[in-house]
């Protein structure tokens, strides 16, 4: 059996007029989690969406929603995206003055607890804190806006990771979550799975994709995807 990716759709770059409709009908097409950015225009050069549109969308899926903190400071926020409905709060080690303290706020709240790394930040903030980590996320464009291109640089720093997470599931027993966010498409997913990430995030390459009208126009994308994994 080939090993469990799962593919995350972010909603960036959904039709937020029709946000709702959007979540659904992706989830319909077998996609496996809602990968949910939150940008302050602060920390990245953008401004999104906030713990309000969480709580609103919460009820159409019973999908993990995975909350990507994309702001500075972290700690004040947090526990509104728990109380929101977020199973997955992930942060960048730049957002936060105390990194331990804030992923045992975010696993205080109830929530699943990962770290963020932009291409240029060094790996080595995991290290100390393998313990409170469910998620590791590499970022393969530099954040704050979707349909950038993949870096390249970010496949051998996921085998890299990959060895890390791999020697302590290995010692513990405890899985990890690897995923990798932006610029990821049917050309280049396989790639990125054979380096080592086990979910995936897309936004324009999903909710980009010529669409027609009937719910389930992103099955095809959706299965795109799957048949290059399932290559892996
Ligand atoms: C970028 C965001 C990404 C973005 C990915 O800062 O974290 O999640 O939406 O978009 P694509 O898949 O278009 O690169
Ligand atoms: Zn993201």
């Amino acid at each position: 059996m080939s090993k469990q990716f799962r593919i995350a759709p972010s909603i960036l770059s959904a039709d937020f007029a029709k946000l709702g409709q959007e979540i659904t009908d992706v989830i319909a097409s077998g996609a496996d989690i809602i990968h949910f950015d939150v940008m302050d225009n602060h920390y990245v050069p953008n401004l999104t969406i906030g713990p309000l549109v969480c709580q609103a969308i919460r009820p159409l899926t019973d999908a993990i929603i995975d909350v990507h903190l994309m702001v500075k400071p972290v700690d004040r926020i947090i526990p509104d995206f728990a109380k929101a409905g977020a199973n997955i709060i992930t942060f960048h080690p730049e957002g936060s003055e105390h990194i331990d303290r804030s992923l045992a706020l975010i696993k205080d709240q109830g929530c699943k607890a990962g770290l963020v790394f932009n291409p240029a930040t060094p790996l080595d903030y995991m290290d100390h804190v393998m313990d409170k980590l469910d998620m590791v996320l590499l970022m393969s464009v530099n954040p704050g806006f979707g349909g950038q291109k993949f870096i390249p640089q970010a496949l051998e720093k996921l085998k890299q990771a990959r060895a890390k997470i791999d020697a302590y599931t290995e010692k513990t027993g405890r899985e990890i979550w690897l995923e990798i966010d932006g610029g990821v498409n049917t050309a280049n997913i396989a790639e990125i799975a054979r380096a080592g990430a086990d979910t995936f995030v897309a936004g324009s390459a999903l909710f980009g994709a010529p669409q027609a009208t009937d719910p389930h126009r992103y099955d095809t994308i959706v299965a795109a995807l799957r048949a290059e994994l399932a290559k892996v």
